[in-house]
């Protein structure tokens, strides 16, 4: 029987993977483990929920061990802009956390997820189809924690034979949880800010284009992977997957299009601006797309109508 264990459940990603996994397994099946943010009603309600640092080897495998854990999703992280403030606490953080995940996964037999991102890339890596192998040099703490988790992961499973999976997202799009100290935030903020205040100050020039994907889209990526034929799987860590590529000036126009009021500003953020810049405009996905059938549903579009009906009605 499946039984899950999900780090970072109240995270951005977090709090919308926990219930499609519960969904998919079983409530009971499903065990969130959260640290820094308070958990919301229904995380805590609709199964079992605990604390947990990732740092914290012992609790972890007790957790594992307890509820007799199978696969482990593997969400807690620190994101890039947060990362560059404190870069020492994100290494702590990104890398003894999931060193830590893996090896309990080694002695317990788990599987792992384990999602990487865009930051793992750098300003040599070719920003226009960014191919799936291809140069990684990124000058992120967050990024080189990214590639060095991509590669701990190929470690752990050709040394030990864990079964570890894990994509690259780009900046995620999504309504229920705020994303935190990552770059790509913009994207989610403008649409609080448009309909609260018809207007937005973008920390991001207007024509900086990066690989973007709604929430639906990044749960469906991971449910599909770790149900993925294993056989198939060449790269199993670090698959490219995109959905859209945009640049702030492109969503501030689809937004407007709805909210004829709608202005976006521009206060430049040099911080992230040198990070997004350092990031690829649109990745080759194709990997992903022969080894497991990777789709994304939502364009700009449908993405931008969605986010805007959704909040919409959460507002009322
Ligand atoms: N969304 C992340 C960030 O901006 C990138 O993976 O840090």
């Amino acid at each position: 029987m499946t039984k899950i264990l999900i780090t970072g459940a109240t995270g951005q990603i977090g709090s919308e993977l926990t219930p499609a996994l519960r969904a998919r397994y079983g409530a009971a099946n499903v065990i969130a483990a959260g640290h820094a943010r308070q958990p919301s009603a229904d995380i805590v309600e609709a199964g079992p929920y605990c604390q947990l640092d990732v740092r914290a080897a012992t609790a972890l495998q007790a957790i594992v061990s307890t509820h007799q854990i199978t696969t482990i999703y593997h969400l807690a992280s620190v994101l890039s802009a947060e990362a560059e403030a404190s870069p020492q606490v994100a290494w702590d953080i990104n890398m003894n956390g999931l060193l830590n995940v893996l090896d309990t996964a080694r002695l317990h037999h788990c599987a792992v997820f384990f999602p990487s991102s865009i930051g793992a890339f750098g300003p040599q890596t070719p920003p226009e189809n960014t191919p799936q192998d291809t140069i990684q040099r990124p000058t992120t703490m967050y990024g080189i924690t990214k590639v060095s988790g991509e590669l701990l992961c190929d470690y752990y499973h050709q040394r030990f034979g864990v079964d570890t999976r894990g994509v690259r997202y780009p900046g995620l799009i999504s309504h229920k949880t705020l994303p935190h100290g990552g770059t790509t935030d913009y994207a989610v903020h403008i649409f609080h800010a448009a309909l609260k205040e018809q207007r937005y100050d973008c920390f991001l020039k207007a024509d900086t284009r990066l690989d973007m994907m709604y929430m639906p889209d990044a749960i469906k990526a991971a449910l599909d992977l770790m149900e993925a034929d294993s056989s198939r799987l060449l790269h199993r860590n670090g698959y490219n997957i995109t959905a859209m590529s945009f640049a702030p000036e492109e969503i501030a126009a689809a937004i407007t299009r709805r909210i004829p009021a709608f202005v976006m500003r521009y206060a430049i953020d040099p911080v992230r601006q040198a990070i997004a810049e350092s990031w690829p405009r649109h990745m080759d996905d194709s990997a992903a797309r022969t080894e497991w059938e990777w789709r994304p549903n939502y364009d700009l579009t449908a993405t931008v109508d969605d986010m805007l009906a959704t909040l919409t009605r959460n507002m009322r």
